[in-house]
C-alpha cells in the first residue's frame, strides 16, 4: 500500500515535468513549427557561428516595422537610446529569452 502512494506520488510528479516540458517552448522551436527551416537562422546550417540580425530581418524587415508592432509597450524594445543590436542580445533561439537593458534598468517587459 505505501510502495503503490510511493509510486502514484512518483508519477504524478513525472507527469507534471513533462508537463512543463511542454511549455519550455522556445522560439526557435516556435519558428520550426511554423515551417522555419534551420537554415533560415544559421547560415549553410553552420550552428558554431551566432546569428546576426540580417538572418532574422531577411523575413522580419526592419527595426522600424518592428517599432510599429511595439509602438504600445514601453519603453519600446525596437526603438530606444541603445540601438540596433543583434536580435540576440534579447531572443534567445533555444533558451530562455532575456531583456539587454536590464544590465542598467529594471523595466517590466517580457522578450518572447
Ligand atoms: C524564415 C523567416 C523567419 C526568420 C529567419 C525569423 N523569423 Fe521570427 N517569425 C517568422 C514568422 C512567419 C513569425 C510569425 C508571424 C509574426 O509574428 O511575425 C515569426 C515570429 C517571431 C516572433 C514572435 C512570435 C513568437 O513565437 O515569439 C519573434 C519574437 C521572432 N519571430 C523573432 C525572430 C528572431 C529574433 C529571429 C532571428 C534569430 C527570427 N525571428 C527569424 C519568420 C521568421
Ligand atoms: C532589447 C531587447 C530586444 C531586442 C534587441 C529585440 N527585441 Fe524583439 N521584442 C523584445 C520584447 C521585450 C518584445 C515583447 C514586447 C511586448 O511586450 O509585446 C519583443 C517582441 C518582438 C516581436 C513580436 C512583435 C509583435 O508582433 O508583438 C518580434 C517579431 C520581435 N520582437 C522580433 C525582433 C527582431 C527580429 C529583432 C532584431 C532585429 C528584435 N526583436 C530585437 C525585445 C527585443
Ligand atoms: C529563429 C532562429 C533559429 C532557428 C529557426 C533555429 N535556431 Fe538554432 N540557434 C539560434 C540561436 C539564436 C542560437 C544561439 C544560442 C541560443 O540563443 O540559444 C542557436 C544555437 C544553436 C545551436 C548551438 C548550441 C546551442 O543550443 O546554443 C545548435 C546546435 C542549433 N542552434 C541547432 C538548431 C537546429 C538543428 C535547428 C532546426 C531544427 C535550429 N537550430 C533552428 C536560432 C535558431
Ligand atoms: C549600459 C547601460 C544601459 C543600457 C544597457 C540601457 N540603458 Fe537606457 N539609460 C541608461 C542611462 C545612463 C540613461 C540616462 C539616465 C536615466 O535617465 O536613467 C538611460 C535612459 C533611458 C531612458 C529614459 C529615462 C527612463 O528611465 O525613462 C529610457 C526610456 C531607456 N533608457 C530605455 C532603455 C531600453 C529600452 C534599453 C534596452 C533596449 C536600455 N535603455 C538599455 C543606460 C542604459
Amino acid at each position: 500500500m505505501k510502495n503503490l502512494i510511493v509510486m502514484t506520488l512518483a508519477m504524478l510528479i513525472a507527469g507534471t515535468a513533462a508537463a512543463a516540458g511542454t511549455t519550455d517552448h522556445f522560439l526557435a522551436d516556435r519558428h520550426v513549427e511554423r515551417g522555419v527551416k534551420c537554415e533560415s537562422c544559421h547560415v549553410n546550417g553552420d550552428t558554431s557561428k551566432p546569428v546576426r540580425k540580417a538572418q532574422c530581418l531577411a523575413c522580419h524587415k526592419s527595426y522600424e516595422e518592428l517599432a510599429k508592432k511595439t509602438a504600445n509597450v514601453h519603453p519600446n524594445p525596437h526603438f530606444n537610446h541603445y540601438g540596433e543590436r543583434d536580435c540576440t542580445t534579447c531572443h534567445k533561439g533555444h533558451q530562455q529569452s532575456t531583456l539587454s537593458c536590464s544590465q542598467c534598468h529594471k523595466f517590466n517587459l517580457k522578450t518572447p
